[in-house]
């Protein structure tokens, strides 16, 4: 089942139902803080991992909830990336997705904390055939984040995720100065508390992010070993968010889906101990490529 290790994680070849239903598995059972995973879209044509359709898709994935759940410790989160998808032939949307997910809260019995959006503006224009040829929809560049939990109050640190300020609210710290009263909302500025400095702005639940970003020792390892890139990596930064607003180092952090394990890659870097599964034995490989110490298993 592992396939290699590294100094803080272990990657598993197997399906996810199955290897999470193993007596091996049992020692993760309420210990990890954190699931973060990307799983295979529901797609209205068959990617190259073989996504299922439909209702068939739904079923399959909120039955997985409950599995999660036993593995997250009371206070962890689930948080899981999914695309949009369209309906074949038609310029309209599947609703697919979102069933999915709300079906996958329902049979969790989990609490939806906060929606996001990975916004990704280097998106390819897609659904081509409506946005690019029949000019009559506009591209499709977001995808869901939904972050669940089995508390309301689940271990949760803004502070860890705080970005640089901008520049007027810099200027703004430095100079003290600012326009009282009114303003164009009616709202009354009275407080000073925003001239307090803290490190930096909390941030919006949109993530900007492209994924053409950074993974150049993997692609250059693919290469090296005749590989195949995996199809739909995701940027590292992604994983780095929700990883330190969730957990602490220590923790343990679990991708079930994990492709090219960026997740893990992240996971290691944060110093957090990582689980991850995958069924397909080249994105495995691959994954190697992230990571400079590694012990390998037959
Ligand atoms: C969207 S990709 C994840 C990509 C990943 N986040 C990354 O950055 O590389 C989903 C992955 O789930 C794997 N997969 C699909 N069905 C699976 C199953 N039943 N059990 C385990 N892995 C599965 C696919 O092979 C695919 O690599």
């Amino acid at each position: 089942m592992i396939r290699y290790q590294t100094k803080l994680g272990a990657f598993y070849k197997g399906e996810v139902k199955t290897l999470l239903s193993n007596r091996e598995f049992n020692v993760y059972r309420n210990k990890v803080n954190l699931i973060f995973t990307s799983p295979p879209f529901p797609l209205n044509r068959k990617k190259k991992y073989g996504n299922l359709q439909g209702s068939e898709y739904s079923e399959w994935f909120s039955n997985l909830a409950p599995l999660f759940s036993d593995f997250l410790t009371d206070d962890g989160s689930i948080v899981i990336e999914m695309g949009n998808s369209w309906e074949p032939r038609k310029p309209v949307m599947s609703t697919l997705a979102l069933r999915s997910l709300l079906a996958f809260l329902d049979m969790g019995n989990l609490y939806l904390c906060q929606q996001f959006i990975w916004y990704n503006p280097a998106k390819l224009p897609s659904p081509a055939q409506w946005v690019n040829i029949e000019r009559i929809r506009v591209k499709d560049s977001f995808t869901h984040i939904w972050w669940m939990s089995k508390t309301p109050f689940p271990k949760a640190n803004n502070k860890n995720v705080l970005e640089e300020y901008s520049k007027s609210m810099k200027n703004l710290l430095k100079t003290k100065k600012y326009n009282a009263g009114k303003r164009p909302s009616e709202h009354v500025i009275g407080s000073k508390s925003f001239l307090k400095n803290n490190n930096g702005a909390i941030p919006s639940n949109v993530l900007i992010s492209t994924n053409t970003n950074s993974s150049t020792n993997y692609l250059n390892y693919c290469r090296d070993n005749n590989l195949v890139p995996h199809p739909a990596r995701m940027p590292i930064n992604i994983p780095n968010f929700f990883i330190n607003l969730l957990t602490s180092p220590g923790d343990i952090v679990m991708d079930t889906f994990a492709g090219s394990n960026t997740t893990g890659q992240s996971s290691e870097e944060l110093n957090r101990r990582w689980i991850s599964i995958e069924t397909n034995m080249d994105y495995i490989l691959g994954s190697k490529g992230r990571f400079s110490e590694i012990k390998e298993f037959e």
